[in-house]
Parts: C-alpha cells; structure tokens; sequence
C-alpha cells in the first residue's frame, strides 16, 4: 500500500441491466483517470454477471490509471425468489438490506486503509443519499436517462406545471425547454394509470432528496440537449457525461456488466452487405405481447429485409410465456435472418451492415443506436421508452413511429410493420435518418473526445472529488 489511501469511490446500483451499463461504464471512465473503484449491487445480480463476464470479486482489475473491484450484497431473497417481481415489496426491501450493508462495509474499508471518498447512486436507490449524509461521506448521482426525462420528473415533483392527473388524465404538459408533450408522451410511470407506480414514487425519492447529491451525471451530452440541460442546471446541478458507452479508450478494460453471456452474431453480420440489416430488440424487461411478435416475424417475411433479432428468454418470474415463432419461419427466413437470446449490442449497432434497429427506446439503446448512426424504428411501451421515442422521432429527426406506448394496447400489423422497415432502410426518408443519425454520432463523438464537453465535465468531477478527498497527488495501490 502506498503512504496515502487511494481515492476510493463506491458506487452503487439497482440490479437492472438497464442501470447496470450505464453505472459501469462510468466505473471504467473515473477509474481510467486514477481512482479506485467499487461496484456494487446485489448478488442476486453479482451472480449473473460474474458468470456472464468471469468477474472475480474483491479482485482489483486495473482500468487505465486506477482499478475496478466489485463488492455484491445480499437482499435476502431465496434464490429466484418470485418476490423480487414484486416491486411494491423489493424496492422497501432493497432499501432495508443496502442500508445495513453500506455503513458495515465502509467501516470495514476504512479499517483496511481504503477508505470512502465518494458515493455515487443511480434512480430507484436514492436512500444511498440518506446513508452518505449518516456517513458524512459526499454523494453524487448518475442519471441514467435523458435530461429531458430529468426534466419531467423535477417539474412534476416541483408541482411547476400541470400535469395528467386523474380528474384530467388527457391533459397535455409544456415544460421550459421542451417541445409540447402530449399525455402519453411524459414518462409514464407519472401518469395516473400507470399500473406501475411504486418506480414513479421510487424515482421521485430521488428529487426529494436531490439536494443530498453534490451534482448530478447525466448519460447524455450537451449537443444532444443543450437548452435543456442549460434550463435544468439553474436548479442543480447536471453535469453532462455521456454517452458513456462511447469510451474514446475502449482499449483499457473490457470488462462488462452483461447479466447473460452473448451469442456469435458478428460473423454473421460480416457476411451481410453494407447497411442491409434490422436489428431487434426489446431490451431487457419489456415484454412483447405473443400477437405481436408474430405481426413483427410476418412484416420481416413478406419486406424481404435481412434481420438480426434479439430474443431475451422473457422473466418466468413475472408470470411471462416463452415467444413463439410462427410454424416454419426459420426455414422460409433461411440465412436471411439470425435469432440470438442476447448480443454484444455496442457491436452490433456499430457494424457497417447494420441499416436501423427496431427498439423500444429505452435510453441506453436510444442513444447507443443515436450515436452509433443508426436510425430507428420506435416500438416504446413504458417508462422513459415513451419519452425517448417522441424525441428520436420528431427533435433528433432519426427515427420512425410504430407505437405510442403500451397504454394504447395496439398490436401494430405486420403490412404497416414492413412499411416501416422499408421507409427506414431504403429510399429518400432511409437517407435522411440516416443523414441525421451520422451527425449525432459525430457530435457524440466530439463530446466524449478529449477536451470535449463530456471529458471535460469527468475531468472536474474527478478533480472536484481529489479536492474534498483532501488527497490531490493519489495513486490508487496495486495491494
Ligand atoms: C430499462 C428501461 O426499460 C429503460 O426505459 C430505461 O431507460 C433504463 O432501464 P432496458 O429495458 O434494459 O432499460 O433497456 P435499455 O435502456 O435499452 O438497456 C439495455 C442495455 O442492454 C443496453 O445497454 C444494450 O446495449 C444492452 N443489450 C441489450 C445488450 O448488450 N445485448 C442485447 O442483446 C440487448
């Protein structure tokens, strides 16, 4: 160990793939630049992940200048306990079992001489805000969402404007900065007939508490949303990070938070031409009704389209049925088209025989494929996929309607399925997406480039941080 404690950071993070990515991507950004840190979610989560990526804990992989370890909790469910479906039960519960394991466990780092500088936490966790301020220890926060979506959870929570309530629930909602939303457009969890209201609430703990988070990252990058990031900063603090999975120094670590190992997909798409292929995926927890996967496999048989189609075997726990294909699809698709359980999505979205990607918006996926050049096909069913949808489609100008969400229980056909397949990969509109999409990619690029507004707004939180940590010239140790 060297004279002086490594700068330590702990990060911790609700078990979701969709928060996971996002949260160590940044892990690999702030180790990069010399810190130590910690990742950490529940084993639960731990377990897929160490099986999906060889991921041993306690071990201190080296990233750049400063290393990653990961440190997994217990939530005390059984294993694949149904009752983690149950959010009204295990967003209490999580809460209950993170809050013994955080004070026990930066005690004990701090006893073994790393001691905690820093937390930072992510949406549906924001009691590790109430345990930093125990602690004494700063806390910052990463939003894993847009900064338009931020902006509708603090305007809703400020009470600033009006927004669908059950006495109105058609009403539409004018936020500064952004273009007029109509009710089905506002992220979804705040609308009254949201069947899922416990993440609403559990997402606006976190405004509640926002004053206890020093500064807020946001996964997204000030060319993208620059008026209302401006517009949001007069009342936090939002530092603009991203888009994270887009590390200028890749090379450094390749180490990934997948909670399922990947399926050989890339050989197939080097054998593809140039800009001939949809890709397909509905993310990690939205599930696609049965009917209309079957429209979808019917409007890729009758468009001729080449496809690459991923098929996540869909939560058990959550009562969900296995997807089913129509009789003898796969044998009329022939080398036409390839079915995985899941990719190395990144990839795939940066693969010259990628020509669009049919999506359910959520935001890791919105902006990967935004910033990979990819123009998209918007199938959006809750949550933020809503709201990411509105913008792909009518403000960033890369994208083409299918749905407006789950609330308006449509299954879309597949005649107008492989309509939008063909707008989107060939002809007039296919070269104006795509025209868009490859700007945003550039902008992306330049964001996170060296001295870009991305790299600079890391580079002062990590100065900000070896300033309140009071060690300024730290090296994490090796031992
Ligand atoms: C969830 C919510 O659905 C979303 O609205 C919110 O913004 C974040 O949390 P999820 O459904 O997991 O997200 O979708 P998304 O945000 O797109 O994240 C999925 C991640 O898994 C992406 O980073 C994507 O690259 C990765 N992925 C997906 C793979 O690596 N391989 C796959 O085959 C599919």
């Amino acid at each position: 160990m060297g004279l002086q404690p490594p700068i330590h950071l702990f990060l911790v993070c609700f078990p979701a793939q969709g928060h996971i990515n996002p949260m160590l991507r940044l892990a690999k950004r702030l180790a990069a630049k010399g810190l130590l840190i910690t990742f950490s979610t529940t084993e639960h989560a731990g377990k897929d992940i160490r099986q999906a990526n060889n991921i041993i804990d306690d071990q201190l992989t080296p990233v750049g200048n400063g290393f990653i370890r990961f440190e997994f909790f217990e939530d005390d469910c059984i294993e694949d306990d149904p009752k983690r479906r149950d959010l009204d039960f295990y967003v209490p519960q999580l809460e209950l079992k993170g809050k013994e394991f955080l004070p026990e466990t930066i005690k004990r780092h701090e006893k073994e001489g790393r001691p905690v500088f820093c937390f930072v936490n992510n949406p549906f966790i924001p009691w590790v805000c109430d345990v930093a301020e125990d602690l004494g220890i700063p806390c910052a926060t990463l939003w894993i969402q847009s900064c338009a979506v931020f902006s509708c959870y603090y305007h809703y929570f400020h009470k600033t404007v009006p927004f669908p309530s059950e006495l109105d629930p058609s009403v539409d909602v004018q936020l500064p900065n952004l273009p007029l939303l109509e009710y089905d457009e506002i992220p979804s969890f705040l609308h009254p007939s949201s069947p899922y209201k416990i993440l609403g609430t559990a997402i606006l703990g976190q405004f509640k508490n926002l004053s206890k988070s020093f500064c807020v990252l946001a996964d997204t990058f000030d060319e993208l949303e620059h008026e209302i990031i401006e517009g949001m900063s007069k009342f936090c603090k939002v530092k603009t990070v991203g888009p994270l999975f887009k590390n200028p120094k890749a090379s450094v670590s390749n180490i990934r938070g997948d909670m399922l190992k990947a399926d050989d997909c890339l050989d197939w798409l080097d054998s593809k031409s140039p800009g001939s292929v949809v890709y397909i995926s509905f993310g990690t927890i939205a599930y696609i009704k049965q009917e209309q996967v079957e429209e979808i496999a019917y409007g890729l048989l009758n468009s001729g389209v080449s496809f690459l189609w991923v098929m996540k075997p869909p939560d058990v726990a959550f009562g969900y049925d296995l997807h089913v294909l129509p009789d003898g699809f796969m044998e009329k698709i022939g080398t036409r088209g390839k079915i995985v359980q899941w990719c190395p999505q990144e990839q795939v979205l940066a693969h010259p025989s990628v020509a669009c990607f049919l999506t359910h918006c959520g935001w890791n996926s919105t902006v990967e494929a935004l910033t990979s050049g990819v123009p998209v096909l918007a199938y959006p069913q809750w949550g933020d996929q809503v709201t990411n949808a509105k913008f792909l489609v009518d403000v960033y100008g890369v994208g083409v309607r299918l749905c407006r969400g789950e609330a308006e229980n449509k299954v879309i056909p597949r005649d107008v399925i492989g309509k939008a397949l063909v707008e989107a990969t060939v002809g007039k509109r296919a070269v104006e997406l795509k025209e868009n999409a490859t700007r945003w990619k550039k902008a992306a690029e330049e964001a996170v480039a060296e001295g870009g507004s991305s790299d600079r707004n890391i580079q002062d939180f990590v100065e900000e941080i070896r300033k309140r940590s009071g060690l300024y010239n730290s090296k994490p140790a090796a031992t």
